[in-house]
């Protein structure tokens, strides 16, 4: 920092001011989680037989270990990857029982803790507005991405209008921009949601990009004006809320909503699970408290209500539906709750195809695609599957950055890297919407 090479007297004056300056600068960090995840670690395990998936599946459930990958213990099966978070007074259990049945295993992260504290830079880089204005490069909380819609919907009336279409279970609006030139004619729309899932940072990241690229490239880029001239991008860069918001206070690993339950302790619904599509079917769990808890009732979150109303209200107009997610490095479409192929799988197999190879073309990124269940794992009552239902021709769920490697703690550096790359994948997918398929 600046004040290093200072006199002693001069060093201990900026410190209090500097430690104040900390505090503002994290207010989601700012006792970060308390160390609450010390010494925690994040194991990678591939169960080679029906046996060793099973065990995995009994003690994962014994041990109440927080699944990062996949999302619930059902869908745990031979041959797949499950990356775990495991407390870390549980730790030592896990690994002599991995130890005994010979289990195949790595540990991705040794303290969960000092990854998470290593991810967001340095207090004097994480500064919350660039040279230019807005810092795109940080994770920001609910309430700043909150203020940054408002401050566009003030400075750039030409181009973005933001309206709220309800309130969330703890009482906050579920803001929505309209990004696009207005104009009379008649214009075709594309849904785009980020944030379903709480801990899932580079969603709402990338939501705010996309924003800020397509206010920065409208003059300039022939394809951006094309796409704002031609369609309405409906953008929601914080699905759940008050999940996110909680994400920030409390549970970096938060997914769910927070809706309470009156039989159970547990808080929150899987808001990619609460949706009237093959409800609380497999991949869904009726457990309160699961992580992909399906919910009373379908819409029974006031989220997915808001969300669903909106949809079904404008999907004459709407014609692709985007949800982004992390981790995972996957491009898919439906079905989500069942294998088998749509009607139309050519078409939006090419446009996954040509994305995924546009997005690959700028950092030789490599995501996989394919119809959700059959590429990721079944799941049923997803947002994807519903759109698709509804009747919007063209919906696809992206699992963002990375593998595994940092997992849901994707570093503040790799935002710009991830958010360009997935860029150019929305881009093309748009462009393709507004060709007819062949
Ligand atoms: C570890 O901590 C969790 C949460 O505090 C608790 O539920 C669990 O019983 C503990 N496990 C052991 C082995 O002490
Ligand atoms: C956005 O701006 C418009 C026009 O100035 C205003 O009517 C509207 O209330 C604003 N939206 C929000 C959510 O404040
Ligand atoms: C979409 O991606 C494909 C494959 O990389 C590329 O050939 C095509 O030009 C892209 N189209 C647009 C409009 O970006
Ligand atoms: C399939 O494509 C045709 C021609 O573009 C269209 O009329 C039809 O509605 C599409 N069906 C579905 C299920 O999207
Ligand atoms: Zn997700």
């Amino acid at each position: 920092m600046e004040f290093l090479g200072k006199p002693r007297s001069q060093r201990a004056a900026f410190l209090p001011l500097c430690l104040l300056f900390l505090k503002i600068l994290h207010p989601g960090h700012s006792h970060l989680y308390s160390s609450r995840y010390a010494s925690d670690k994040v194991i990678r395990l591939i169960p080679n037989t029906e046996e060793e998936a099973y065990a995995l599946k009994k003690i994962y459930q014994q041990l109440k270990v927080d699944l990062w990958q996949p999302s619930s213990i059902s869908q745990v099966s031979e041959g797949t990857v499950t990356d775990v978070h495991i407390p870390h007074n549980d730790s030592r259990a896990l690994l002599a029982f991995l130890q005994e049945t010979n289990i195949h295993y790595k540990i991705l992260m040794e303290d969960l803790q000092k990854v998470l504290e290593k991810g967001s830079s340095l207090p004097t880089q994480r500064s919350r507005r660039s040279v230019s204005g807005y810092n795109y490069e940080v994770y920001h909380s609910l309430e700043e991405i909150q203020n940054w819609m408002h401050h566009l919907n003030k400075t750039h009336s030409g181009l973005i209008h933001m309206f709220s279409i309800g309130k969330s279970y703890e009482g906050r609006s579920l803001f929505v921009l309209k990004l696009g030139r207005r104009s009379r004619a008649y214009k075709r729309a594309v849904w785009i949601d980020c944030g379903i899932h709480a801990r899932e940072w580079i969603g709402p990241a990338f939501c705010q990009w996309f924003v800020k690229e397509a206010l920065l490239t409208y003059r300039s880029d022939p394809t951006m004006r094309k796409m704002l001239n031609h369609l309405y991008f409906y953008i929601m860069p914080v699905f759940n809320v008050d999940g996110y918001h909680f994400s920030w206070t409390n549970d970096r690993f938060w997914r769910k909503t927070r809706s309470r339950n009156s039989r159970f302790r547990c808080r929150g619904v899987d808001a990619n699970r609460n949706w009237r599509v093959k409800w609380c079917d497999e991949g869904a769990s009726m457990h309160p408290c699961d992580d992909t808890y399906c919910g009373p009732f379908p819409e029974s979150e006031p989220e997915v209500k808001a969300v669903a109303n909106f949809l079904r209200k404008h999907k004459k107009h709407i014609r692709a539906y985007l949800s982004f997610h992390a981790y995972a490095q996957m491009l898919l479409y439906p079905y989500s709750y069942k294998y088998a192929t749509i009607p139309n799988f050519s078409c939006v197999e090419s446009a996954a195809h040509k994305a995924v190879k546009a997005l690959q073309s700028v950092y030789g990124i490599q995501y996989r695609y394919g119809p959700a269940s059959s590429t990721l794992y079944v799941s049923s009552g997803s947002s994807m599957d519903w759109a698709y239902k509804n009747g919007i021709p063209y919906t696809f769920a992206f699992e963002l950055r990375d593998t595994g490697h940092f997992g849901f703690l994707l570093p503040e550096m790799l935002i710009k890297p991830t958010c360009t790359e997935t860029m150019l994948a929305v881009k093309n997918i748009t462009m393709h919407l507004l060709r007819k398929c062949p």
